[in-house]
């Protein structure tokens, strides 16, 4: 668990962008944390790092962005909408957790025991373990500052 605290949305942003440059295939990021906690500045960031030149912004009207041309593909998921469990259940969305690529999954606590489960199984089944779980919570300690903990989860 790793923790560090961010004076600027430009800091957020190169705490991603640092994680998009070391990202390898299968890496799922799982952030949590109110509006306006910096979810999406960190997207930006992660898209930046992977070498992806497009504009990011949350996906509101669909569920899942896709960033190609990049050196991994990014799959960035909001659940804001998805309130219930149920309702995450029928959107179908656990082949983004074993993405040929990167998947960053805004609002994650939404889907927090199942994804952390099911990915979990997902990397019991394979051989060699180089996928990966990053949970990500965010604190909003004034109007710049914000806390970043996050943790890797491998098993
Ligand atoms: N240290 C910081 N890190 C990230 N965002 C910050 C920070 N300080 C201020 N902000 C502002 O907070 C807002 C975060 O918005 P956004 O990333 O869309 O949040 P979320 O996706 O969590 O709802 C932006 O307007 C950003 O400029
Ligand atoms: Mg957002």
């Amino acid at each position: 668990m790793a923790t560090c605290i961010s004076h600027s949305p430009a800091e957020t942003e190169a705490l991603g962008e640092t994680w998009g440059r070391a990202a390898q295939s299968g890496l799922v990021i799982g952030l949590c944390g109110d509006l306006g906690a910096g979810k999406t500045q960190l997207v930006k960031g992660l898209a930046r790092g992977l070498g992806i030149t497009a504009r990011v912004h949350s996906p509101t009207f669909a569920l899942v962005n896709i960033y190609a041309g990049g050196r991994l593909t990014l799959f960035h998921l909001d659940l804001y909408r998805l309130e219930t469990r149920e309702q995450i259940r029928a959107a179908g969305l656990e082949e983004y957790l074993e993405p040929t690529g990167v998947t960053v999954v805004e609002w994650a606590e939404r889907w927090f025991s199942e994804m952390r489960s099911e990915k979990g199984q997902a990397i019991g089944k394979t051989s060699e373990p180089r996928t990966l779980l990053r949970w990500v919570r965010f604190e909003t300690l004034s109007e710049i500052e914000r806390r970043i903990t996050y943790e890797d989860i491998s098993a």
